[in-house]
């Protein structure tokens, strides 16, 4: 079963294709966009896995193709990437033209990394991109950020380019490790908690049914975070208010990623550390009911993701918030729930209260 959700952008409007199998969907795509060839940009470990599946969809379109790959993870997304990923696409012959279209496939670097490409290479070019993890389904495919990490920090290189569609596969998911699965998950907790209550209820029942990859069940489960994320993005395409809220549990959950160094815990699961803290702090400040922060706590525990962090330092986590790109005037910024499903912006938190609620 396909599901489709609109991205209705006024100036671009596109669809996001969710389903098993909907990679196939690509050649009548590249047909509908008249695309004079293709470039894919994939991680080598997902092209490896999943590269002969997309390499038949092309083989369908008879136009002209190449495939570009780099190592597998976070530490790819830098600049010596990009310029070997340029080096690449310049060399593709026949040459790339403004009709190219570029194809992400891949987790979120990909994704991050192939949209800066094609938004960079000839001043922009069109893009498509074919998610392959739970986070990058139901976070990064959604917005049009792309980018790269400098060493001077995470995503801090990068421009706003709206793909002309997104396939997601969920049968690409079979192939994904449950911590990656659960990675993910803290993406669509975090969700729920700050706009859709029933979604909280939905991972609680249909938990087992996720980690079979049940295909219904995650089809179902990627349409609904699209949505929500889609909802928000749209509203407020270039950040400032409403898109805030997505940072709820990421105020914290840098900092303790930051801390952790970025190859020990996952984004995911930084970020569900992150939502308790905040669960917690929401709670000492009186916003919400201890029923609501245990039942998200006791949610995140099942969906396999970390809800206690040992052995932080609080002042240095203070620190490291403070230093946020996303931090104001001095003033660190925290997206608290008022009740599950809704949230509002805080910037009076303090270094007492945050050293009250580490966990
Ligand atoms: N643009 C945005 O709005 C946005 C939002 C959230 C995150 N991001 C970015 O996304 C990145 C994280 O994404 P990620 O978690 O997908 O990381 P990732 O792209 O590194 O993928 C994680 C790992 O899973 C492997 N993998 C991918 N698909 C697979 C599959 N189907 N089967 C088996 N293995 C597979 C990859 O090879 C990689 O080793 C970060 O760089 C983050 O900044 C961007
Ligand atoms: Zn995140």
């Amino acid at each position: 079963m396909k599901l489709t959700v609109p991205i209705n952008l006024p100036h671009a409007p596109y669809d996001v294709q969710i389903g098993a199998g909907v990679l196939g969907c690509l050649a009548d795509l590249l047909e509908t966009m008249r695309a004079s060839s293709v470039v894919v940009i994939a991680d080598e470990r997902v092209d490896a896995l999943h590269g002969g599946a997309l390499r038949d969809v092309l083989s369908r379109t008879k136009l002209a193709s190449a495939v570009l790959t780099f190592p597998a993870g976070e530490a790819s997304k830098n600049l010596a990437t990009y310029g070997r990923l340029l080096d690449g696409l310049f060399d593709v012959r026949p040459a790339v033209d403004r009709r190219t279209v570029i194809v992400t496939f891949g987790g979120g670097v990909a994704g991050d990394m192939g949209g800066f490409v094609a938004a960079s290479a000839l001043r922009g070019l069109r893009f498509i991109q074919c998610p392959t993890t739970l986070l990058a389904d139901v976070d990064a495919s959604v917005g049009g950020k792309t980018g790269l990490d400098h060493k001077a920090g995470k995503n801090l290189i990068g421009a706003f380019h709206q793909p002309s569609g997104v396939l997601i596969d969920t049968a690409m998911l079979k192939t994904l490790d449950d911590r990656q699965l659960s990675n993910g998950l803290a993406e669509c907790v975090k969700h729920g908690v700050i706009r859709d209550e029933s979604l909280l209820t939905h991972l609680e029942s249909a938990r087992d049914a996720i980690f079979a990859r049940d295909e219904a069940t995650l089809g179902d489960l990627v349409a609904r975070n699209v949505r929500i994320k889609a909802r928000v993005v749209l509203a407020d395409e270039r950040e400032a208010n409403i898109r805030e809220i997505l940072n709820f549990g990421h105020t914290v959950g840098h900092a303790v990623e930051v801390m952790g160094g970025y190859d020990k815990l996952l984004h995911g699961e930084a970020v569900a550390i992150g939502m308790v803290m905040a669960l917690r702090l929401a709670r000492r400040r009186g916003l919400i009911d201890d029923a609501s922060r245990t039942r998200v706590e006791d949610l995140l525990a099942r969906l396999n993701l970390p809800t206690r962090c040992d052995n932080i330092d609080a002042d240095r986590l203070w620190e490291i918030m403070l230093h946020d790109k996303k931090a104001r005037g001095g003033k660190v910024r925290m997206i608290l729930p008022l009740r599950l499903g809704e949230v509002a912006v805080f910037d009076d938190v303090t270094s007492a209260e945050i050293a009250e609620t580490i966990i």
